[in-house]
């Protein structure tokens, strides 16, 4: 669409032009490849304006009924993969505007009346990045049921729980997997939010200055789902927050994600052998005949890269651009749809490990008892039964601890003379808090890990996620 009807430049916006662009400034402005992920948004903003439009008296409804009737062959086109994408044409916004044109005459030339591509695009791309934030929430929702029903199965299947990746306190599965319900509850709370904050909307900014024709901004707003119309054009035009917010959201949920599959890939070495995932989620080696790889889980672990990348992308975009819109703007795009291309993926995938996984109990709970462990359990049983200050009863147990080290056993196998060789009051009961199983059902404070606490973390949970 370059030389015809007089318009040496372009079709759409040539008419002060008198040559093409060279081929360079059209690779470089181009970014269809790219923005025809925005066709369904683009044709709901076309759709909602034309009939705004004719609402308020502002086109014919004749007109309207035309651009109306060939917003719907350009979508069936688009459903088909037969319409046809233009690099000259350089976005999505023209390609469908040259195409109307072609497909019901000079009645597609007043669709773009009181509209401007700035208002058009920032429409487009809020109506996308809210779509994203949604299917991320689900996606999240989807998650935490998953680690819910495995929680619930393991509520009180032992497991050494970490500092430092250093034995620390013997917890449960179910614990340690609903912590992770709790930070993807958070990462679903924060695309939730900026759903909520970013739902105004644009359209009717037009180019950044708002428009003379009597437009009924309220009324595009509520056809296309949002609270209220943005406040101020120049804004409306200027800002990607709502899509940096978006990104900050799927970064934090990233790393969260990272950890998990981490803590998976931990789980399925042997050295653990905590987990095990079937077939489905592992792959060999193409010399190894042995090796059953996480990699699923390593591939989660990075793609947090990939995303706060995008968030770190689009943040220097934007930093420094004057209002309104800048050019710059247009690579806004690749960032946010790979990052939630990636962050997407990566939430099914993990849900899909997550049901696939078999916790080893027995592995669990031989390692709950290792490195002593319960060594807390004893230093609480000396404040408790025996009155001691906690930093003395601490001192007493570190040379349990040293006592057992140099005998080779655990806490719980320590003969009762060297206890009382340490502290003459400790009697034989000392016995019942020193194994794992009786150190974390002690743990019943609010949150804790014994399993009547896990269980009403996963009551209160599977009420909410219902
Ligand atoms: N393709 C452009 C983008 O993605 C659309 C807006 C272009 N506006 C303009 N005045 N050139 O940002």
């Amino acid at each position: 669409m370059t030389d015809d009807s007089g318009k040496a430049g372009h079709s759409l916006w040539g008419g002060r032009f008198s040559a093409k662009p060279a081929d360079l400034m059209r690779r470089i402005n181009a970014s269809i490849d790219i923005d025809r992920r925005l066709a369904g948004e683009d044709l709901a903003g076309s759709r909602a304006h034309a009939a705004m439009l004719a609402d308020t008296g502002v086109i014919g409804r004749g007109d309207e009924q035309a651009i109306q009737r060939g917003l719907t062959l350009i979508e069936a086109e688009m459903a088909a993969g037969t319409f046809p994408f233009r690099e000259e044409l350089e976005d999505i916004h023209m390609n469908v505007e040259a195409r109307l044109t072609e497909l019901i005459g000079p009645a597609a030339g007043r669709l773009h009346t009181a509209r401007s591509r700035n208002d058009q695009v920032a429409l487009d791309f809020r109506l996308w990045v809210r779509e994203a934030c949604d299917r991320s929430a689900a996606g999240l929702r989807d998650l935490q049921r998953a680690l819910t029903k495995r929680a619930e199965e393991t509520a009180d299947a032992l497991m050494p729980g970490f500092t430092h990746l250093q034995p620390a306190q013997p917890v449960t599965f179910g614990h340690h997997l609903m912590a992770y319900v709790e930070m993807f509850g958070r990462d679903a709370g924060r695309f939730e939010d900026a759903r909520a904050r970013m739902n105004e909307c644009p359209l009717g900014a037009a180019a950044l200055a708002g428009t003379s024709f009597p437009i009924d901004r309220q009324a595009t707003a509520r056809a296309l789902g949002f609270d209220r119309p943005t406040a101020n054009s120049l804004d409306s035009v200027s800002s990607r927050d709502f899509a940096l917010e978006a990104l900050s959201a799927a970064a934090i949920c990233a790393t969260h994600l990272s950890r998990l599959a981490e803590e998976i890939v931990i789980w399925m070495t042997p050295g653990f052998g905590f987990i095990t995932l079937s077939d489905a989620f592992t792959t060999g080696s193409s010399i190894m005949p042995q090796k059953r790889n996480p990699d699923a889980a390593e591939l989660i672990r990075a793609k947090v890269g990939r995303i706060l990348g995008s968030l770190v992308n689009l943040t220097v975009v934007m930093k420094g651009l004057p209002l309104a819109y800048g050019k710059d703007m247009q690579e806004d795009k690749p960032p946010t749809f790979e990052a939630f291309d990636a962050l997407e993926l990566s939430l099914a995938a993990m849900t899909g490990m997550i049901n696939d996984l078999t916790p080893n109990r027995a592995a669990m709970a031989a390692a709950a008892g290792a490195g002593f462990s319960t060594a807390t359990d004893l230093a609480d049983w000396l404040v408790r039964r025996l009155g001691l200050p906690f930093r003395e009863a601490h001192h007493v147990t570190g040379r349990a601890v040293a006592r057992a080290e140099t005998l080779g056993v655990d806490l719980a196998d320590l003969p009762l003379a060297d206890l009382q060789a340490l502290e003459p009051r400790v009697s034989a009961d000392v016995y019942e808090v020193l194994t794992p199983a009786a150190s974390v059902a002690s743990r019943t404070s609010h949150g804790g890990t014994a399993p009547v606490q896990v269980r009403a973390q996963i009551t209160r949970w599977k009420e909410i996620l219902a």
